[in-house]
């Protein structure tokens, strides 16, 4: 019984998953490369344990990708796993109560059977290691009922640089019936949800130069455009007065959903006070006409991600900047692009600067938005899991996230995946104090085999 399985090695379950968590394998920072590649080798190894075979760590130009596969039948539905074992970077440090690659259970309101606090928590690594764990179980208890291929990466973080070619050169190797990944959130933990679409996003990065070095406030101030003044108005002006985006044919290609969609969106139970009240905010802002769900689900916007120029040491320094910078996303939906978008940016960003400064965009990694079907048998094998361990059915929910690379799997491999996250988006993702709560952790272990059993059967 896999029950029993998952009983017994519970501790060990959770102790494995704390090794992982200790290494920082953050992708976006060179200073971590060796990291990275601890953290690769660490997933490698688990796998073989497991009885995975032809495991192997495959470079890329950046950090690697751990590969690994169990045919039983080749005439038998085979299920991609897939997700990422790099972290965000864990600064700004003094706001985490606990070192962020020292893990460690502490209880909280929403997770009162506690919670495994660290960096990779939640995105990605113990929801990675959950599939590494249900795969083991099946491996002892000789119930895996069809075949499984991972692909784990390290660098989802920083826009899957090399897995899209990694994909396109390995297409034989990667052929499959089904991706199914664990990297998105649950409604709640009495609320089991499958997010059936994925947001795409621009970024970009944008330099505003104003004279040709730093200026005494007092002696040029007044008489010289002042690239802070300027960035931040023209990021201001980019949301009128119903907080639309100001940029010319930024909403021309969204797709609208029908009344029907929508009221099926908004079945989610969304409680505004209790979210307003996990963020320590008195209201919610956005677009009008439109609600959180809408907002985060079906809705494109544009986020200023970081703005700095000028003196911001201690004390005053009066100097009127030579420069001010601002990284910018853009949350995409269907049918934008992230290169029509940016490119949508990048005009109308150069046209509303003033006289007397000059703009440059620098565009970073993009993604496209995705919409994953809810009535393939995936969808239903997975819907089916989730009721079975959560006594629950899940209700189909969009992600306000990206995972660029599921519409690569789609456009490339021909794939559809399955969003089978278990997080919850208070877990603070990419923030301070990330964390995964153990009821999260094990739930995963013990639904992720109903998948492969309902799938297999149903296939
Ligand atoms: N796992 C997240 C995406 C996510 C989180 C989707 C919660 C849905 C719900 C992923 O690791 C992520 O953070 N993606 C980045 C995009 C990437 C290009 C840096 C993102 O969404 O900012
Ligand atoms: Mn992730
Ligand atoms: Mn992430």
């Amino acid at each position: 019984m896999l029950a029993n399985y998952l009983n017994e090695h519970k501790e060990r379950f959770l102790n494995e998953l704390f090794e992982l968590l200790r290494i920082p394998s953050i992708s976006a920072d060179s200073a971590y490369k060796n990291e990275v590649v601890k953290a690769a080798e660490f997933i490698k190894e688990k796998l073989v344990k497991a009885g995975a075979d032809a495991v192997e760590i495959c470079p890329t130009a950046g950090h690697p990708i751990v590969y690994g596969e169990k045919i039983i039948d080749p005439s038998l539905p085979t299920v991609l796993v897939y997700g990422h074992y790099d972290v965000q970077p864990a600064v700004p440090l003094e706001l985490w109560d606990t070192p962020p690659f020292e893990p460690q259970v502490r209880k909280t309101a929403i997770h009162p059977d506690g919670a495994i606090f660290a960096r990779g928590a939640c995105d990605d690594k113990g929801q990675v290691y959950m599939h590494v764990k249900a795969f083991e179980m099946m491996m002892a208890e000789n119930t895996l009922p069809c075949n499984v291929k991972f692909m784990i990466e390290g660098e989802e973080e920083v826009g899957s640089t090399h897995l899209g070619s990694f994909c396109i050169a390995n297409k034989e190797k990667l052929k499959a019936d089904v991706v199914l990944i664990s990297d998105t959130s649950i409604m709640a933990n009495d609320t089991p949800s499958i997010d059936c679409g994925l947001r795409g996003l621009s970024y970009v990065e944008v330099e505003v130069t104003g004279p040709n070095r730093d200026l005494h406030s007092g002696v040029y101030g007044g008489a010289v455009a002042n690239p802070i003044n300027i960035l931040a108005k023209m990021i201001a002006s980019m949301h009128d007065e119903n907080n639309h985006i100001t940029i010319p044919g930024f909403y021309e290609k969204v797709q609208e959903l029908s009344t029907k969609e929508r009221e099926l969106l908004n079945m989610a139970p969304f409680d505004l006070e209790a979210y307003q009240k996990d963020l320590g905010i008195d209201a919610v802002w956005g677009e009008n006409g439109f609600n959180v769900l809408e907002r985060t689900g079906i809705r494109p916007t544009l986020d200023c991600n970081g703005i700095w120029g000028g003196y911001i040491g201690e004390g005053a320094k009066t100097v009127l900047p030579s420069k001010a910078f601002a990284k910018i996303s853009m949350r995409l939906v269907p049918n934008q692009t992230s290169d029509e978008i940016t490119a949508l940016f990048k005009n109308h960003f150069e046209s509303i600067a003033p006289a007397g400064v000059k703009v440059e965009v620098r565009p970073h990694h993009g993604g496209e938005p995705v919409v994953t079907p809810i009535d393939s048998k995936a969808y239903k094998a997975a819907e089916k899991a989730m009721e079975k361990t959560f006594g629950k059915m899940p209700i189909p929910t969009r992600g306000g996230g990206s995972i660029p690379i599921v519409a690569l799997f789609e456009r490339e491999l021909g794939l559809k995946s399955v969003l089978m996250g278990f997080g919850l988006d208070s877990d603070a993702l990419h923030s301070p104090n990330e964390h995964y709560g153990l009821f999260n952790y094990y739930k995963g272990i013990e639904t992720i085999p109903y998948f492969f059993t309902y799938f297999a059967e149903a296939e």
